[in-house]
């Protein structure tokens, strides 16, 4: 059975008090870590702050990125042997602000899916789409490339644990999540690639989220998609209250 994984992703927001604060507020709102697990990926420098202030330990703190090198002469980077020493489970990889903005690539990316890994953490996998790829009909290489390219050399043990996100960029912050049917789409054919890649039995287990403006008011009907196992919210996840919402979508 795949549990449902709400996650949250702070980008570059909120100061150190304030995601304190965040962490304090949620205690004793959020469900059961084994019938919906939630997640907030949040900015390095937080996380110590984060794991202290989560008393109820039911919350997971993950990263919003590392690097690929566990340690070494990468000056301002992040590594993911720290990470894992400080308790985190989860690392987000290759979203597509990284992409983006600070130019990661596919090889890139796969390098540090497999550092994740060597570090005993998840990673977070994210896949793009734009409007333009979308609208020419490219998308669906496009998708299936990048998980292709991000597993590449994977065994089918790690890959069995991973979580993949499939976030139209054409729906982050925009206000406007893709259409239940499009989330559906990307997602049943990011679970295609996995089972042609290594087995139908393992695609059937691995965690597929959906992001992209994805709100309370929004959050149940992408939830009862079949393949759809949960989201990564960027926006709606900054407030204490829209995230408990999140997090507690069967009872909306
Ligand atoms: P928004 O929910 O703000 O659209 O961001 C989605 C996202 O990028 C999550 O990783």
């Amino acid at each position: 059975m795949r549990i449902p994984l709400i996650a949250g992703n702070w980008k570059m927001n909120k100061t150190v008090t304030e995601a304190r604060s965040f962490v304090e507020a949620v205690q004793g709102k959020l469900p059961a870590a084994d019938v919906v697990e939630t997640a907030i990926a949040a900015p390095a420098l937080f996380l110590q702050t984060m794991l202290e202030a989560n008393t109820e330990d039911v919350l997971r703190i993950g990263a919003e990125a590392c690097y690929y090198e566990d340690d070494g002469a990468y000056t301002g980077e992040t590594s993911p042997r720290a990470l894992h020493e400080m308790g985190i489970p989860y690392t987000i990889v290759g979203h597509s602000e990284r992409r983006r903005y600070f130019n990661e690539t596919d090889d890139v990316i796969n390098r540090k899916v497999q550092a994740v890994f060597r570090n005993g953490m998840t990673p977070i996998v994210c896949c793009d789409e734009t409007m333009g790829r979308r609208e020419s009909g490219e998308k669906i290489h496009w998708v299936v490339n990048q998980v292709t390219a991000a597993l590449k050399g994977v065994s089918p043990e790690d890959a069995a644990k991973i979580v993949i996100a499939y976030e139209p960029s054409w729906a982050i912050g925009s206000g406007t999540s893709a259409s239940t049917d499009q989330a559906e789409e990307g997602c049943y054919l990011i679970r295609q690639t996995l089972a042609d890649i290594y087995s139908d039995d393992l695609a059937n287990g691995v965690r597929i989220l959906y992001g992209g403006s994805v709100k309370p008011d929004n959050i149940a009907g992408l939830m009862a998609k079949n393949n759809v196992d949960g989201v990564l919210a960027g926006g709606s996840s900054l407030d204490e209250n829209s995230f408990i919402q999140l997090a507690n979508y069967q009872n909306l």
